[in-house]
């Protein structure tokens, strides 16, 4: 494979998350991450040199502009990925959007059906279902017999208050910050939409939720507890059959880690690098027409999902998604 042949990246701004995309990018066959736009052409400059990226622009448009980009990352305040996302594909950039996509299912169907349109590729980056122990994860669900219940946690302590996160004008908050990674182990380990939320959360005075904790109820007949937040620090996923269980302490960085069986004993899991693993599936997905791991039908059950919770949580009332 030559140089020619790599995926040629730009990043909409200059958010924290780009450091794992670039670490990411940097050993991959497939992709370069060549530009980066910031809304100060001053603080592009000086990010691109720190960085070693080659190319820097002084706003979001003038990168979307750029014909010598092909794909790009969206890595912006929850509220801009789907506005940003339909100038990019409407500019004719294949786009990869940092996850929670968007909290309205509309967004979704509407930024699909553009790049349906166009020809292009659009994925929400999910990274964690990139890697190797999801397959583990999805392998070892028979042993458990009939899945009953899945539990899935994620949550850490903010400590800056003037983190995006806590903003509601920036589409902010615990559930969709990293509630939705639960949301997405849910929906795949059940393998299935919900047929039905139930909601609680903790909002302060933002409006913004600090805590959230929702149930799941699947068709087939699964039920899934989700918790997430931004005061406590736990991750986990258990999985609760009619045979047996297990639990993975540590499920969504790719970092080492181990499938601990019920009976104790425990599988070992290697580290690997979940951005790397996403942008190698985008750019591949790219440059050889098939469809990357996540799509349309994915983000779609993930929004869906989240606007549910949020409307069962104000409202006290089971929503259907
Ligand atoms: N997949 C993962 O592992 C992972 C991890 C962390 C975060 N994320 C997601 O990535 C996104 C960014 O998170 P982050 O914590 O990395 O963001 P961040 O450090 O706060 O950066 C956000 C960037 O967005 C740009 N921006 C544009 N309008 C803005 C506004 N009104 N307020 C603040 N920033 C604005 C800024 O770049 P310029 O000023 O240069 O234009 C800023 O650097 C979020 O959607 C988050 O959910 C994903």
């Amino acid at each position: 494979m030559t140089t020619t042949d790599r995926v040629r990246w730009g990043i909409l701004g200059t958010a924290r998350i780009n450091d794992s995309i670039l670490d990411g990018a940097r050993g991959s066959a497939r992709a370069e991450i060549v530009a980066v736009a910031s809304r100060d052409a001053g603080h592009a400059a000086a990010y691109a040199a720190q960085h070693g990226i080659s190319i820097a622009h002084g706003s979001y448009e003038a990168l979307l502009a750029d014909p010598s980009i092909e794909a790009v990352y969206i890595s912006l305040p929850n509220s801009l990925h789907h506005p940003w996302t339909m100038a990019a594909l409407r500019a004719g950039k294949h786009v990869l959007c940092e996850k929670p996509y968007s909290r309205r299912p509309a967004d979704v169907e509407e930024a699909f059906d553009l790049a349906e349109a166009r020809g292009l590729v659009l994925a929400e980056a999910f990274m964690w279902r990139q890697t190797p122990l999801v397959s583990r994860l999805v392998a070892e669900l028979p042993s458990v017999g009939t899945l009953q219940l899945v539990r899935a946690s994620f949550s850490f302590h903010l400590r800056d208050e003037g983190d995006i996160r806590v903003r509601a004008d920036l589409d902010g908050g615990s559930l969709m910050d990293v509630g939705c990674y639960t949301v997405s182990a849910a929906r795949l380990l059940a393998g299935e939409e919900p047929a039905e939320v139930l909601g609680a959360s903790e909002v302060d005075a933002a409006g913004v939720d600090r805590r959230f904790a929702g149930i799941l109820r699947f068709p087939g007949g699964v039920i899934a507890q989700i918790a997430s937040g931004l005061t406590t620090d736990h991750r986990g996923i258990d999985a609760i059959g009619m045979e047996g269980s297990f639990r993975l302490p540590d499920p969504w960085h790719g970092r080492p880690s181990a499938i601990v069986r019920g009976d104790g004993q425990t599988v070992e899991l290697d580290r690997s690098d979940p951005y790397a693993l996403e942008i190698d599936d985008l750019s591949g997905a790219i440059r050889d027409g098939r469809a990357p791991l996540l799509g349309r039908a994915d983000a779609l059950g993930q929004s869906r999902t989240i606007a549910a919770l949020y409307e069962a949580a104000a409202t006290g009332r089971a929503v259907r998604p």
